[in-house]
């Protein structure tokens, strides 16, 4: 599968290319015991842009994630990630795909008997990367998250917002070409979360990584598509305001009863809110 890999032909690599498509989802069904959770679902999501789901809790958000890891198969349809189709895939073939996801899990996840150090390069030694490169990773990623200083600290000395920005790091570190968030600011409070979504654009404008987020809160929804990152000097990172043709290449996607009930950027999102303000009480 590697070597195949390998082979991938010139053009599928320049169709992945900016704007390509990353992530295909083509009339996917899934039922868990007769209750449909997924009713042909079908999106796209381009390299390096973001798509956010928005849904109120048993909508299927996280299992949308779960097909994309291929944890789970669809009943009907098919999903391609980073050109190949994965819904046929063997779990050996799926290890191939996953070295291209990075997953940041519902409230973090972090192995709290190990440091950050470890947490982090958790999946570099277990691919059997060098420890000095380990190494030179986990501190160039918490850097890029801003927790140098917290290195061989465990997670439980961490506040909430610096668990899920180890979390991050976690996810980031073999350099996924695609990473999958499930609700990274749910328990946080306001300003933490901001903290959090600073975290995922700057990853997505200077990293170009590209993205799904899952969330219920529609002001971090709306922070990560109206916001872009730009460098600043040497090596700062500075956050300000995306002009709009920027801001529209974030895709929202609200889910109901296993269907796509809205779908179109955030301009369109606001305008349904407008008409309609108690879509965000029937999110949370
Ligand atoms: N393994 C499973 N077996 C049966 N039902 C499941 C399983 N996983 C999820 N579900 C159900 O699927 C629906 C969608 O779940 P989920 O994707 O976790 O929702 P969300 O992330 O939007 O809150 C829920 O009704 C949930 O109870
Ligand atoms: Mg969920």
């Amino acid at each position: 599968m590697a070597v195949q890999r390998e082979a991938r032909s010139a053009l599928l690599e320049e169709a992945l290319g900016p704007g390509g498509p990353i992530v295909v989802f083509d009339k996917v069904t899934l039922a868990f015991d007769e209750k449909v959770i997924l009713d042909e679902i079908s999106f796209t999501l381009k390299t390096g842009h973001t798509k956010i789901f928005l849904g109120a809790s048993g909508a299927g958000k996280s299992t949308i994630l779960r097909l994309i890891l291929g944890l789970l198969k669809p009943d009907g349809g098919h999903i391609f990630v980073n050109g190949d189709r994965i819904d046929d895939m063997t779990e050996d073939q799926m290890m191939v795909v996953r070295a291209d996801l990075g997953m940041v899990f519902q409230e973090g996840a972090l192995f709290d008997s190990l440091t950050v150090r470890e947490n982090v390069g958790y999946k570099l030694v277990e691919q059997k990367v060098p420890p000095e490169q380990v190494n030179r990773r986990v501190e160039e990623v918490l850097g890029f998250v801003r927790l140098g200083e917290f290195v061989d600290r465990k997670p439980s000395e961490l506040s909430g917002g610096q668990r899920r920005r180890v979390a991050i790091a976690r996810a980031m570190a073999a350099k996924p070409r695609i990473l999958l968030y499930d609700e990274p600011t749910t328990g946080l409070d306001p300003i933490t979360s901001i903290t959090i979504d600073e975290e995922i654009i700057k990853l997505r404008d200077i990293e170009e990584v590209s993205s799904i987020v899952v969330t219920h809160q529609l002001r971090d929804a709306f922070f990560v598509a109206e916001h872009m990152a730009v460098k600043d000097g040497a090596s700062g990172v500075k956050i300000e305001r995306a002009p709009a043709s920027k801001a529209d290449e974030a895709e929202f996607i609200m889910l109901r009863e296993g269907r796509i009930a809205f779908e179109g950027n955030a301009s369109e999102l606001r305008e349904v809110q407008r008409r309609n303000p108690y879509i965000e009480a029937f999110l949370s």
